[in-house]
């Protein structure tokens, strides 16, 4: 309901949408109560933060990555409740944390070893925009277009604000109806971003596009080969990869070497570009050297040597003894922690 200050100014609107500013702001008018309806919301950004906090990653950047996502968390909801920002918020908002991350490499090993799913989109938002750059960067891009890369990473599942967060949220496998309707977000986030102030046609492809996949198996066109943009074809890696290492309400994450055998296997069975991945995966094993992982024996052991032949199974060091993961085929890196 409309909330009155003691003289009877109007203080807040009826459906307004409670932030911290509006909590102060109503304990400043000393109103210790007020009645909410709850709405199903990817969780906080702190239990996020307090992780982040913990690791031993260069604390410049983890604090530019926990401010980008607060920003990234208020654009984005703020989108699904009808706000109308330009591109140049969402590139203000990013380029921060992507100038940040490249500097900082160590970054990418924090963020899969980050625990629970919340605020998942956000954090994939972010993830596959740095993602995108960085491949765009191995690819030998102009600057121009690795910054492309960055922003068409950063708002490619922007749509999802516009699916339903029973949907968006269900812990469970989506039914076929669920799904279809999850489809959506890529003709959303094209709309969405075709009306954004500042926002351009290729921008707005990646986002309807990044569900393509070279064989025709993809959606929502079942497009083949090079009617695959290239710049969706980067989007694609980069997505699969941060979806996979991640959290996820209905599933644990996996490690980067598990993802990148699971992207290597898709780009052999010819859906997605396999010279990208090539150049993806050993860059991604090579950040990780030095890593510590636990293996599906239960096992914790450090990351030692990465193969030129067989990045995603390397050399480790398992309590004083080396254990070459191309020859022991039966075990492997499972997870991540530090
Ligand atoms: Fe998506």
């Amino acid at each position: 309901m409309d909330l009155f200050t003691e003289s009877g100014i109007l203080l807040l609107p009826r459906d307004t949408f409670l932030t911290d500013t509006h909590v102060q702001l109503l304990q400043k008018q000393r109103i210790w109560e007020v009645e909410v309806q709850q709405v199903l919301s990817e969780g906080t950004t702190e239990n996020i933060t307090n992780q982040l906090m913990d690791l031993d990653a260069d604390k410049e950047t983890v604090a530019a990555y926990v401010k980008a996502l607060d920003k990234t968390r208020s654009l984005f909801d703020g989108i699904g409740r009808d706000d109308k920002p330009g591109l140049e918020q969402f590139s203000d908002v990013f380029y921060e944390v992507a100038e940040q991350s490249m500097k900082q490499l160590g970054l990418f090993r924090s963020l899969y070893v980050l625990e629970g799913s919340d605020s998942y989109t956000y954090r994939h938002s972010l993830n596959v925009g740095i993602l995108c750059s960085l491949i765009a960067r191995l690819l030998k891009w102009g600057e121009e277009r690795i910054a492309f890369m960055g922003l068409a990473g950063f708002l490619h599942d922007l749509g999802k604000m516009r699916i339903s967060k029973e949907v968006l949220l269900k812990p469970g496998r989506l039914t076929e109806e669920e799904f279809d309707q999850m489809k959506q977000h890529t003709v959303y986030g094209y709309e969405m971003i075709k009306q954004m102030e500042g926002g351009s046609e290729l921008l707005a492809l990646c986002a309807l596009h990044h569900h393509e996949r070279l064989d025709g198996s993809g959606y929502p066109h079942q497009l083949k080969g090079d009617e695959v943009p290239v710049e969706c074809q980067v989007l694609a890696i980069a997505d699969m990869f941060d979806a996979i290492c991640s959290d996820r309400v209905y599933k644990d994450r996996t490690s980067p070497f598990e993802a990148a055998q699971l992207l290597w296997k898709e780009a052999c069975n010819g859906k997605l570009n396999i010279e990208f991945v090539s150049h993806f995966v050993r860059y991604i094993a090579l950040l990780y050297v030095g890593a510590r992982a636990v293996l599906n024996s239960g096992e914790e052991v450090e990351v030692i040597l990465i193969h030129q032949d067989e990045p995603m199974r390397p050399l480790v060091r398992r309590s004083g003894e080396f254990v070459d993961l191309r020859h022991e085929r039966t075990l492997n890196i499972e997870k991540m922690i530090g």
